[in-house]
């Protein structure tokens, strides 16, 4: 508890001096500091079974008025009874005593989508199921639980010495990981997996519930839960009613089971009352779910490699495949249509890693780092700690060894294997052929079968038209700017478009029909014939490379990286014991708390915490395909009907940020208030924020938000769905609290 309040008095000290009043709104002075002051205990992706103390004692001084306890119980209903894995993916929250589900609209696009017809085209007009009998089943959709966390680290560790190597370190672990799962105390419906935290310092096992019966209860149309798409994509301010409604079933025990008709809605123990009360600046959030992968303990020399040499790389090779492809979309429909998900999917990350790169530069990420390790060393040195001298020395050679190998790696990654289809296809028929050489006829045809199957999948949305292009202007630079000892020697010095027009003209990989062909016959048939087809010859000079020198190097130098990095997380947290270090991202339950919170992105800008129905009337474009509006909606917001959704100036509310510590896989996860009511639904970050991955810093970093009103205002006036509405618990914890 000292520590906390020494850091509060530093940040007070600090920050008060150099704190700009908001230019947009005047925010009130009391609230704004009373944010600053509790920024230094913001951050982190917490493990909920042992929040108890530190964590407990820094949500409430954020205002919260839960206890560890009401959180994560074992013995009791508690917060994260009301939690899952969505589909392995993303997050989402049961809001009602028969198992409805919450979750982001781009969570549950793939199965809108599958549903969609020309006909009835839910993923453009939306679905609601008016009674259980129509909602809709999804195959091979799954939602997880987590019954139960228990740190096995002593366990893991067992027979483990200092003197052993990495290699034989690490398979004693993994033998006594498999004794730790196997014994594990579960029910036989019930699974069970440990996972490694603080790089392989710490182990811990989580017992699952696995529920395989999940359907379709509701979607608002992509003009509301897609609205902005991708030019709003990681952008504030916001207004995307980013959500759909799922429902778990189970068997008549409540317990998990393949789809049958005579399954019933799930009783889940704990369910999330839904807040009618809003949120305000200063007000405390808690997000509560499955973060991906995070990165915050590199070495600055890791980060600057990303940020200087691996990003750019990355960025310029996306620029020139999305602007190329974008000029094709806008002049013709069915391309449209065809690339529409590809596009969205690149333009993802490539916007991404731009703001990134903008936020490492702009918090002075790399500088900061380097600062840490100077004192780092410094404590070392004076405290003699005996191994870990030589970490940061051991962290430059490595980096400096890998630069090249890394960058050799997201040039085929990004070149040959993502965005350039038809070398894409051709690494497909290079697994067949070394499936062949490796496996004989037996693996031959396995392979075939699968790639022909992934084959009809790809060739559905391509076009070679688009391609070509994309292929001389994307090996353009690959062979320019990629590291020359990795680039095939063949390849060098062609004239990439005289290549392109004689590749794209006669291989007969450019459609389902000429890949058909060509991959039919014998295995030796197979092998000879695509040894003869020109983008076969060409593709495969790029993947030997690959798979002969840049990916066994990688791996041999990524391997020692771990165990550098292994060491100096144990180092990090020795040498600096009061300060707070959460464990990296790994898909398993987090919480991250924060509060409601507008930021500066830029030096006279402030952004305010809230967006409204009127911006997105302010963005609406007629018939445009990231901007239209619904004219229900349009209606809805001209004769303000928003119920018991308007905020207390009568405006409808839309989203908001806060700076809750989020990543790829919290999409879905609920925002919770001090007591524990639903409050808004978790979806993207802002722009400048989007280096949280590596570097958290509550000054620009926050996450966006749905306005649980907006969601709550979509079903009920627009949808018309009031029997959803009626299955939820509508709570006024503010109006409560000011009673007592
Ligand atoms: N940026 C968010 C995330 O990483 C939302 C992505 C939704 N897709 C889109 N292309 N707009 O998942
Ligand atoms: N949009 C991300 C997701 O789908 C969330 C994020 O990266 O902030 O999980």
């Amino acid at each position: 508890m000292k520590y906390i309040k020494i850091y509060l008095l530093a940040a007070l000290l600090v920050v008060s001096c150099k704190t700009k009043q908001p230019t947009v709104k005047a925010v009130e002075p009391a609230v704004v500091q009373e944010a600053i002051d509790t920024r230094e205990i913001q951050g982190g992706m917490w493990i909920p079974s042992l929040l108890e103390g530190v964590n407990e004692e820094e949500m409430q001084l954020l205002g919260s008025k839960m206890t560890a306890k009401d959180i994560y119980d074992v013995n009791n209903s508690s917060l994260k009874d009301a939690i899952v894995h969505f589909n392995g993916g993303c997050t989402s929250e049961i809001i009602s005593p028969k198992g409805l589900l919450l979750t982001n609209h781009h969570c549950g696009y793939g199965a809108i989508q599958s549903h969609s017809t020309v006909e009835d085209d839910y993923l453009k007009d939306g679905f609601w199921a008016k009674s259980l009998e129509d909602e809709l089943a999804n195959p091979s959709m799954t939602v997880t639980f987590i019954k139960r966390i228990d740190d096995v680290t002593t366990q893991v560790f067992v027979g483990v010495t200092e003197d052993m190597d990495e290699a034989s370190k690490q398979r004693l672990i993994d033998q006594n990981i498999q004794k730790v799962t196997a014994s594990a105390q579960k029910e036989e419906w019930q699974s069970a997996n440990v996972k490694s935290f603080y790089k392989g310092n710490q182990y811990i096992l989580f017992i699952t519930e696995i529920f395989k019966d999940v359907r379709l209860v509701g979607a608002p149309p992509s003009s509301i839960g897609k609205f902005g798409a991708d030019t709003d994509n990681w952008m504030w301010p916001r207004h995307t009613g980013d959500f759909s409604m799922f429902r778990i079933y189970a068997d008549a025990n409540n317990r998990p089971a393949a789809y049958s008709k005579d399954n019933v809605p799930y009783q889940p123990k704990h369910y999330l009352p839904v807040s009618l009360d809003g949120v305000e600046e200063g007000d405390f959030t808690l997000v509560f779910g499955f973060p991906g992968r995070t990165n915050e303990y590199l070495p600055a020399v890791a980060v600057d490699q990303i940020v200087n040499v691996l990003n750019p790389a990355k960025i310029e090779v996306r620029d020139n495949a999305l602007k190329i492809i974008d000029s094709y979309m806008r002049k013709d429909a069915d391309i449209k249509i065809k690339y529409a998900s590809k596009f969205a999917s690149t333009a993802n990350y490539w916007k991404k890693w731009i703001g990134e790169n903008q936020g490492i530069e702009k918090s002075n990420a790399i500088e900061n780092k380097k600062e840490l390790e100077v004192e780092f060393s410094k404590i070392v040195k004076e405290k003699d700690l005996v191994g870990y001298q030589t970490l940061l020395s051991d962290f430059e050679t490595l980096y400096k060894e890998i630069q090249d190998v890394s960058l050799a790696r997201d040039y085929w990654i990004e070149v040959a294997y993502r965005n350039v289809e038809l070398l894409g296809i051709t690494f497909r028929a290079y697994q067949l052929e070394q499936a062949y050489l490796r496996g004989g006829e037996a693996a031959f045809e396995k392979s075939r079968t699968s790639i022909l199957n992934r084959l009809k999948g790809t060739y559905k949305n391509y076009s070679a038209v688009v391609d070509q292009p994309v292929f001389e202007k994307l090996m353009v630079l690959y062979a320019e700017k990629s590291p020359k000892e990795f680039f095939p020697t063949k390849l060098q010095g062609l004239n990439f478009s005289d290549e392109a027009a004689s590749i794209y003209t006669s291989s007969k990989l450019t459609s389902l029909a000429g890949a058909e062909e060509l991959l039919s016959g014998s295995a030796d048939e197979v092998i000879k014939k695509l040894n003869e087809d020109k983008a076969y010859i060409f593709g495969k000079e790029l993947h030997n490379v690959f798979y002969n020198s840049v990916e066994p190097k990688f791996q041999q130098l990524n391997l020692e990286i771990e165990a550098v990095q292994k060491k100096y997380m144990k180092a990090l947290m020795e040498v600096f014991p009061n300060e707070r270090f959460f464990p990296d991202a790994n898909s398993t339950l987090r919480v991250t708390y924060g509060q409601v919170s507008g930021y500066e992105p830029k030096d006279g800008m402030y952004y305010e915490t809230t967006t409204h129905l009127q911006g997105v009337i302010e963005k609406y474009v007629p018939g445009d395909y990231e901007f239209d509006v619904p004219q229900k909606l349009l209606s809805l917001y001209e004769t303000k009907d928003y119920g018991a959704y308007a905020d207390k100036n009568g405006k409808m509310p839309v989203c908001f940020i806060g700076t809750n510590h989020t990543t790829g896989g919290n999409s879905g996860s609920p925002a919770i208030d001090a007591h524990g009511n639903l409050i808004g639904l978790n979806f993207d970050r802002v722009w400048e924020g989007t280096m949280s991955d590596m570097n958290y810093d509550p000054e620009i970093c926050r996450n966006i938000m749905v306005d649980i009103r907006y969601v709550l205002f979509i079903v009920d006036k627009y949808a018309g769905a009031q029997n959803l509405i009626e299955e939820m618990t509508l709570v006024h914890p503010k109006k409560e609290n000011s009673k007592q």
